[in-house]
């Protein structure tokens, strides 16, 4: 078991939330609006970030985005007239929720000129960030807040530091869509949700699955040394003109930089893919607070009546 050090400060105090990339599996839904703001039964995607990253004790949070920049900080900003406005319809469900997003972290924003890949979005982040450790959380990728991963992996990168990965074993036919990781066992697990904690010995994005080191796949989950920035800076664009983070990872790690991985095994929703989006929405529905078992019932007689 992992020793959390919950009583004492981190020094990864960060969050990046890249989300400037052009959603190009979601559209025509992701034309004008960024996919991180689709809402996952009843709020954008992006907030359930947010409130993952404040609830590890990252509440500075800085959105690296592209088009539809305001939309993304509208939505984490006070909205006086709607508050009023619920005030005095004493609509104060609503005006609670309204106000939550805007508390939830300090966020600050900067801007990807172009979208060359996720490794060039991190990068933007480099004069916010400084020389500190940070998380990086990507937009579309959530964590069931029943299933944290990342005070794990804080811990783990405050033991060892370098960097700090989330792992997903994936079926075969998964594995050309993610980085890849090679790892050697080091006799310790996280608890509950969480599997092995492993140190990385090799990575490779988008591999073959012939090629494939394992089936581990690095999720969107990072916590990495202000290192990586220079090494970012070194990395030439690979596939599709973009520049890979795991690519700078691992020229970190051939240099020397310790990477160590924790093994996800708890609830975890993509919604990049329309699919993928569309389960999330199912998962999160029936378990949700107010619509929960209004939406089961319905659910289940549907299955019942009409797909059975
Ligand atoms: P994805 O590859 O999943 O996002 O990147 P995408 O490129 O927007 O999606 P598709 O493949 O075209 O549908 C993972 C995360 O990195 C961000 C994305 O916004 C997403 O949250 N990203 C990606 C950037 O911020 N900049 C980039 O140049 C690329």
């Amino acid at each position: 078991m992992v020793e959390t050090s919950a009583a004492k400060p981190r020094t990864t105090r960060k969050a990046v939330i890249p989300a400037a990339g052009l959603g190009t599996r979601f559209l025509p839904a992701t034309k004008a609006v960024p996919k991180e703001l689709l809402p996952v039964v009843d709020k954008p995607a992006l907030e359930y970030i947010v409130e993952e990253s404040a609830a590890a004790g990252l509440d500075d949070v800085l959105l690296v985005t592209g088009r539809g920049k305001s939309a993304m900080v509208d939505h984490f900003d006070r909205r006086p007239d709607l508050e009023k406005s619920l005030e005095e319809k004493g609509k104060t469900a609503e005006l609670n929720a309204v106000r939550r997003s805007s508390e939830i972290a300090s966020i600050n924003t900067c801007r990807q000129g172009e979208p060359k890949g996720l490794g060039h979005a991190v990068l933007c982040a480099a004069s916010h960030v400084g020389d500190e450790p940070f998380a990086v959380m990507l937009g579309d990728d959530l964590i069931d807040a029943r299933d944290p991963i990342l005070p794990t992996m804080l811990d783990v990168q405050e033991e060892h530091g370098g960097i700090v990965l989330a792992l997903l074993e994936v079926p075969r036919e998964h594995i050309k869509r993610y980085g890849i990781v090679a790892v050697e066992n080091t006799g310790r697990t996280g608890e509950g949700h969480l599997g092995d904690i492993v140190r990385v010995t090799d990575m490779v994005e988008k591999p073959d699955p012939d090629e494939a080191p394992s089936n581990l796949a690095i999720i969107g989950r990072y916590v990495l040394p202000a290192e990586i920035f220079e090494a970012i800076r070194n990395t030439k664009p690979g596939a599709g003109g973009e520049i890979q983070l795991t690519d700078a990872m691992a020229d970190l790690l051939k240099a020397g930089t310790p990477v160590h991985g924790v093994v996800f095994k708890g609830r975890r929703y993509d919604t990049g893919a329309k699919i993928d989006y569309l389960k999330a929405t199912v998962l999160l529905g029936v378990d949700h607070e107010e619509l929960g078992s209004e939406f089961r019932e319905w659910l289940t007689d549907y299955v019942k009546t009409s797909l059975a």
